[in-house]
């Protein structure tokens, strides 16, 4: 009942024609997107949009972002554009950057989570534009996981959640920047950054200049109506997530000392590492960069959740750059348990 097209070699014109018709039947097609894989469904289908919520088991008034192959597309979704969504569209798109507008009246409020904004983005993928484009839609597609599961950044991890559940799934092989996009309200002044994501703030900031932070983005939820994304439980695998944060050489040995003392206490240890070796049950070496460590972020907690271990500890990194969108799904993947050394 789900088909899978292999491209991974690339768009292959004759083969997204076949998800094109899935999403023009208001059926649900997973494909690969520059950030994560993203499970898409016709945007202005409200019936199909429902779709997407039933199979992820997301609260309905956790709001979708709309996937556009070209800029004009906007004009179709949004009420009102302002001069920073053409900047920023312009220098950006297509790329991981997400623009949160005034609604326009064709979309339905099941997208947008019954708010008055819509979230907007053009993604960078040969793949995710060709869809776009053959099936002649704007394309609603939140990340392809289960609610609350870390995000896909393979097809694979799209085939574990939906085999069986969706019509078809795209493979386009693994996704180059492995977090999802940077969201970015632009219905307040200042705009307000309400995702770190794969285009770092300060980029943004270079060309529109201060974005405030929202606060959710640092620290723990906070229940407010403008970001309904950020209230609840997300990225965590099922074994216990922590992080720890602080100077290098500390971390490393408060991490040796945590592996000691739980499996002393018969537990089974994983680490998130970022370059250092542990002697572990389960070890994932994420890479040292940024750009590596948010590549490997989602696949890590995902095999490690697979090892059959109790705990994971993660080391904490850096919040520049990337860092920033790193470490806000990191500390969501440990439900905010934190050590600071
Ligand atoms: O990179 C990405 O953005 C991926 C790929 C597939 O494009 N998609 C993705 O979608 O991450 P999702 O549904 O997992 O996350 C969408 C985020 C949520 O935090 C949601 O609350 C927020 O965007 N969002 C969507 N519409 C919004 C709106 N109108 N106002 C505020 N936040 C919105
Ligand atoms: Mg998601």
């Amino acid at each position: 009942m789900t088909v899978v097209i292999n491209m991974r070699e690339g768009l292959d014109w004759k083969k997204i024609k076949i998800g094109a018709r899935f999403i023009r039947e208001g059926k649900l097609v997973a494909f690969p997107t520059e950030t994560v894989y993203g499970l898409g469904a016709d945007a202005l289908n409200e019936n199909a949009v429902k779709r997407i919520f039933k199979a992820k088991g997301r609260p309905p008034d956790n709001p979708l972002i709309i996937h556009i192959a070209e800029f004009e597309q906007v004009y179709e979704l949004a009420s009102e554009v302002p001069e920073k969504a053409k900047i920023l569209a312009e220098k950006f798109w297509p790329g991981p950057l997400t623009i949160v507008l005034p609604k326009g009246d064709k979309v339905p409020y099941a997208t947008t989570g019954g708010l008055e904004t819509v979230a907007i983005r053009m993604p960078a993928n040969e793949i995710a534009l060709g869809l776009i484009k053959a099936s002649e839609r704007p394309i609603a597609a939140p990340s392809a996981n289960i609610s609350g599961k870390p995000s896909p950044t393979l097809a694979e991890h799209v085939v574990d959640d939906f085999y069986g559940k969706i019509e078809c799934i795209i493979d386009g092989g693994e996704t180059k920047v492995g977090v999802e996009s940077t969201v970015i309200d632009l219905t307040t002044d200042p705009p307000m950054l309400l995702r770190p994501g794969g285009l770092p703030l300060e980029e943004i900031e270079a060309v529109i200049g201060k974005v405030e932070i929202h606060p959710a983005v640092k620290g723990k939820p906070v229940n407010l109506a403008k970001a309904p994304g950020m209230k609840y439980k997300h990225y965590a695998p099922d074994a216990q997530v922590i992080v720890i944060e602080g100077e290098r050489e500390r971390v490393k040995e408060k991490i040796n000392e945590l592996i000691k003392r739980y499996k002393a206490q018969g537990m089974r240890v994983g680490v998130m590492a970022t370059g250092d070796f542990y002697k572990a049950d389960a070890y994932f070496n994420m890479g040292e960069s940024e750009e590596e460590i948010a590549r490997n972020l989602f696949k890590a907690l995902r095999e490690l959740d697979k090892s059959g271990v109790d705990i994971i500890l993660a080391e904490g990194i850096e919040e520049r750059g990337l860092g920033l969108a790193v470490m806000n799904r990191l500390r969501k993947a440990a439900g905010y348990r934190v050590i600071k050394v």
